[in-house]
């Protein structure tokens, strides 16, 4: 987010930046969604909505599972929350106390562990490398278990940084490890639907017990409308929703009724989808070629994590002179591994195909400065 601000300070002032540093679509929302938000607009008052959302969009959710993996969910499981960020709120303080151990990947989504901690959370890591495509696994798990017992595992596949995604085999074993060590598993599927080979599967796929964190920020290009969603086990949609009618009463009810219409935009947001895939396919080949070759091949999201050891080992140092110097914006890896991400940038390639070429160019000609 800093060097957010500070690419928005540069761009304002007339500089021409190229923007891989956001983690957001840049494209505008459906059509449909707009349109269906102004009707409601002109339709009349938008008031609160039930903590848990409105019941449409929870039955519409609900049914999304059904279509999309074949999976029965129903719709008093599901909590609508403000974004996926308001749902990690929610899910931790109803599933853990001061003083719990919960384990996540390095690297990894950086509010995480800021959240984590804010209520108490003493947080794990569980650590991976481009060699072992950046995947956490149930032995991991198990052993980690071993040394101290674990409270929760939060995951998330595909993977923001490292774009790399989890076979269904292996979200089974973890599903399992979890349910037999009584360990609560939080699984963040922010990312389906942005996939580049296999779809990626849901833990509801492998029993009730998870909590499946998702979002309409990514996938449907709603970031800016803050509206995610829960699926609960049955035991704690009563806390969650306490814990909603005391924190926000509900979620933003004209981006509730705009939600719901994202399900019907497919053909749009496919074609959005295809645009990531062209700017993967630019990235993938170019990057080796100007020395930022290290890294995972992205199986989804839209970023790509690359090692910058070559030139840096301080990444926050290389991402300002990127910026300042070059005018393109990055993070740097630190934001997402305190141990190792000082060798690391992400790059989004959720910008424009123009941007990410220009990007690339820009790359070439100040790297063998850097
Ligand atoms: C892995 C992951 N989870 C959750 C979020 C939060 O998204 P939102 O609150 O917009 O749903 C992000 C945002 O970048 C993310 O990368």
């Amino acid at each position: 987010m800093e060097v957010f601000k500070e690419a928005a300070g540069l761009a304002a002032q007339g500089r021409r930046i190229i923007r891989m540093e956001a983690g957001e679509p840049s494209t505008p929302v459906p059509r449909i969604v707009r349109e269906t938000a102004i009707a409601a607009l002109n339709a009349g008052p938008i008031g609160y909505t039930q903590s848990l959302g409105l019941p449409s969009l929870r039955a519409r959710i609900a049914r999304h599972y059904q279509e999309v993996y074949g999976v029965p969910v129903p719709a008093e499981r599901v909590a609508v929350t403000t974004g996926s960020s308001g749902g990690f709120i929610l899910a931790f303080l109803a599933l853990f106390d001061p003083g719990a151990r919960v384990a996540i990947a390095a690297p990894g989504y950086p509010a995480y562990r800021n959240i984590l901690e804010a209520i108490g959370v003493e947080v794990v890591t569980l650590s991976t490398s481009a060699r072992d495509r950046h995947v956490v696994t149930a032995a991991m798990i198990e052993a980690e278990h071993a040394q101290r017992p674990l409270d929760g595992v939060l995951l998330m596949s595909p993977a923001n940084p490292s774009g790399t995604m989890m076979d269904a085999a292996t979200l089974r074993d973890i599903c399992e490890v979890c349910a037999r060590l009584d360990i609560a598993f939080v699984s963040d599927e922010i990312y389906h639907g942005l996939t580049y080979g296999e779809p990626a599967q849901t833990a509801l796929a492998f029993g009730d017990r998870p909590v499946v964190v998702n979002s309409f920020s990514k996938y449907y290009c709603m970031t800016g409308w803050r509206i995610g969603w829960l699926v609960l086990p049955e035991d704690l949609v009563r806390p969650v929703e306490r814990l909603a009618q005391n924190f926000a009463i509900s979620a933003p009810t004209l981006s509730q009724i705009a939600a719901e219409a994202a399900f019907d935009a497919r053909d749009e947001l496919e074609a959005v989808k295809a645009g990531y895939a062209k700017n993967r396919a630019l990235l993938m080949e170019e990057l080796p070629r100007i020395g930022l070759g290290d890294f995972h091949p992205v199986d989804g999201a839209f970023y790509v994590f690359t090692d910058v050891s070559r030139f840096t080992n301080d990444s926050l140092d290389f991402c300002r002179r990127m910026l300042n110097e070059a005018g393109v914006a990055a993070t740097p890896g630190v934001d997402f591994d305190r141990e190792h991400g000082s060798s690391a940038v992400r790059f989004s390639f959720a910008g424009s195909h123009e941007d990410m070429v220009e990007g690339v160019k820009r790359l070439r000609d100040w790297l063998p400065r850097a």
